[in-house]
């Protein structure tokens, strides 16, 4: 599982990416962006539901252990079932697999600088790559650090015992430190080439 995460990392990381126009309303493109928002709401919405009942049961010490385990796996069956990729990713990540490199680093740094629009709700992009039968749709939603109850394992003063866990863990960990309303990262969405029908 890990593995293919990685892969697919650096699948994307490689790729030259050439992006034609963002979606617009009335493509397929936007159609995909529209399910992309759904397996996004899913993905947080499991992933948080885990997350709660983890922390309450045993604290953020616990907890980490819930979120190494559970967020790969909800972007595994969302992949699984949707046919998309499905994963997060980070400008400064935890899981070395979150790490983006290339067209989708930059993107994720303008999301960085308004991870909000301006209804308040999580800033998001959606834009086609290639042309034609290679055209991949890619979808961004950003995940804005809260100080409940993300601030206990990504925040500025974190207990000593979840700093310990989390150097156990993640010897590389660059997930501190954040502050309520930055960028904590991104769920990262794409479509694979094929689910869009030639354009010319
Ligand atoms: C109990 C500790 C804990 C809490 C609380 C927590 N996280 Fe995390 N977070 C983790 C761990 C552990 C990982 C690495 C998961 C993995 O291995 O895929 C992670 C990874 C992430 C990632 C994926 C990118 C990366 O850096 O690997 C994002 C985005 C993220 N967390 C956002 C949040 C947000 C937003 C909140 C609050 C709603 C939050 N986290 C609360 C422990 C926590």
């Amino acid at each position: 599982m890990t593995k293919r995460r990685r892969a697919a990392g650096s699948l994307a990381a490689g790729a030259t990416l050439l992006v034609t126009a963002c979606a617009t309303p009335g493509t397929d493109a936007a159609a995909l962006s529209a399910r992309s928002a759904i397996l996004a709401d899913r993905f947080q919405a499991e992933l948080q539901g885990q997350l709660m009942a983890a922390m309450q049961a045993g604290g953020p010490e616990g907890a980490i252990a819930v979120c190494q385990q559970a967020a790969p796996a909800i972007a595994e069956s969302l992949s699984a079932e949707s046919g998309a990729q499905v994963r997060r990713i980070a400008l400064k990540e935890r899981n070395p697999a979150a790490r983006t490199e290339g067209d989708l680093r930059t993107r994720l740094e303008q999301l960085a600088a308004n991870p909000l629009s301006p209804d308040g709700m999580p800033a998001t992009m959606t834009w086609t790559e290639g042309t034609g039968r290679k055209a991949r749709v890619h979808y961004l939603r950003a995940i804005p650090m809260k100080a409940q109850p993300c601030a206990a394992c990504h925040g500025t003063s974190i207990a000593p015992a979840v700093q310990a866990r989390l150097a156990e863990l993640y010897p590389d960990d660059k997930a501190t430190g954040f502050k309520p309303g930055e960028l904590r990262g991104a769920i990262a969405i794409t479509w694979p080439a094929g689910k869009l029908p030639p354009a010319n």
